[in-house]
């Protein structure tokens, strides 16, 4: 009796685990080796100079439309502060440069533009489909700026 109850105890919790997982697929989390792209698009290391000039200029990046960060004037806020994400959030650098180049892969309802790629699930304007936004270098070029605001003590950044 005590073993048949502890069974179908065992089975009902089996069967609870393997619902709770089918149940969780559809949103679970791409790791960030899933997404990531762990080759640099270009043999050039990036230029932060560079790249901070480029999360500014409306023709191009303009990230400071939607993300705070500790550069420009007039921040938008559709998008986390990324002094706050690079500082926090350990992401992969393969994992960054995959949300520059396409930012649906791992969210297909983002409003953040597809810098780079245009194949695929992107989210590019009617008039720049078929071009980029950014060059490959210029994405390279970002992605170094990012990564100076790894290492920034945050009361020293321009607020
Ligand atoms: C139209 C608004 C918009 C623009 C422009 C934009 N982003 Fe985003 N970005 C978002 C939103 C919203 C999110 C959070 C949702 C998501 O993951 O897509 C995000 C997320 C991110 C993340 C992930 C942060 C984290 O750790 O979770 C990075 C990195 C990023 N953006 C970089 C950039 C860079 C670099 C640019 C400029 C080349 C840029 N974004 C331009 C809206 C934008």
């Amino acid at each position: 009796m005590k073993s048949g109850l502890s069974r179908s105890l065992a089975v009902l919790a089996a069967m609870l685990l393997t619902a709770g997982c089918a149940a969780n697929q559809p949103e679970q989390e791409l790791s960030a080796e899933e997404i990531g792209i762990a080759t640099p698009l270009t043999d050039k290391p990036g230029d932060p100079v560079n790249g901070a000039k480029l999360v500014t200029t409306r023709s191009k990046g303009n990230c400071i439309a939607c993300h705070w960060m500790p550069i420009g004037t007039f921040h938008g806020s559709a998008g986390p502060n990324m002094l706050d994400a690079m500082q926090h959030n350990e992401r992969s650098v393969g994992w960054i440069r995959q949300k520059i180049v396409n930012p649906k892969v791992d969210n297909p309802d983002t409003v953040m533009f597809t810098f780079y790629s245009n194949e695929g699930k992107s989210n590019i304007r009617k008039d720049w489909q078929g071009k980029r936004v950014l060059e490959a270098q210029e994405v390279e070029d970002i992605i170094a700026y990012l990564l100076t605001l790894r290492n920034m003590k945050p009361e020293t950044a321009q607020q």
